[in-house]
């Protein structure tokens, strides 16, 4: 049991996970942070490398698409902590192609690990913060959620999902003290991005108002905010950090 904050941060190792997890910590929060099972060797070494190791951050092998298995840790990591205050839904995968070239099988993986996901993880935790009469769930959407984005059907349809869900569970943890936002990132310096072909994430930046990539940063500045103290009048709300490249 800890008298902090904690705060458990999905899909932590990297790009953007990882900037939260940061930051997390120097604003004096407990991390739980997620990695997929069986990468306990890079989850060890990825904290050694961001200088995280020392630390109040402890690592969770967590399959967020394993509904059975999500359960049974998070019932039993809540035992053994206590408390959960934040949730940050951040774990999330591509599967770029166009529509007529997609499988199932790459809709499927991306509805289960961005969407379904948010069911499985965010139930016991939610039902926790309810009984605590506070909490603050934040959803990493995308901007393609917003706007839509050629080669992404599966991946905008499972961020847009997310908005749903965030304004729908707002309106029922409100009486509760749970404030539940999405923020939607634009293109942002990450693995995920950086992978983009060539060609195509130039014309991309050149359409983006402020001509760069997001720093993760930027993003997780914007996840901190919601978290904290000032972001406590907010819910059901999304907040974009996307460099003007979709205004509402
Ligand atoms: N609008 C209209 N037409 C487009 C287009 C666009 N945005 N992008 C490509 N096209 C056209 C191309 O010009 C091309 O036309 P022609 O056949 O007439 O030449 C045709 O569509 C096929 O394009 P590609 O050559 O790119 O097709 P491909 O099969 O090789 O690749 C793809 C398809 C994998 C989807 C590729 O276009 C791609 O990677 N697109 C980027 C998708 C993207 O933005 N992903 C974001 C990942 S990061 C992320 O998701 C984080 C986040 O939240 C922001």
């Amino acid at each position: 049991m800890t008298d902090k904050k904690v705060a458990l941060v999905t899909g932590a190792a990297g790009g953007i996970g990882t900037e939260v997890c940061r930051l997390f910590l120097e604003n004096g929060y407990k991390v739980v942070a997620t990695h997929r099972p069986g990468k306990e060797q890079q989850a060890t070494n990825w904290l050694q490398e961001e200088n995280l190791a020392d630390k109040d951050i402890q690592l969770l092998a967590l399959d967020v698409s394993d509904h059975n298995g999500v359960s049974e840790v998070l019932a039993e990591t809540l035992r053994k902590l206590g408390h959960i205050d934040v949730l940050v839904n951040n774990a999330g995968i591509t599967r770029d192609a166009t529509f007529k070239k997609m499988t199932f099988q790459q809709w499927q993986e991306v509805m289960d690990t961005n969407l379904n996901s948010l069911f499985s993880v965010t139930q016991p935790i939610f039902n926790q913060m309810c009984e605590q009469g506070s909490g603050r769930i934040i959803n990493i959407s995308s901007v393609n959620g917003l706007k839509g984005q050629y080669g992404q059907v599966n991946y905008s349809a499972a961020k847009a999902g997310m908005i749903g869900f965030t304004k729908a569970l707002a309106a029922e943890g409100a009486r509760f003290g749970v404030c539940v936002n999405a923020v939607a990132p634009g293109y942002t310096a990450t693995p995920m991005v950086t992978a983009i072909r060539e060609d195509v994430l130039d014309s991309i930046k050149a359409t983006i108002p402020l001509k760069r990539l997001a720093t993760t940063e930027e993003v997780a500045g914007a996840v901190l905010y919601l978290a904290g103290e000032y972001g406590g009048y907010i819910t059901g709300e999304t907040l974009s950090v996307n460099g003007g490249l979709y205004m509402k």
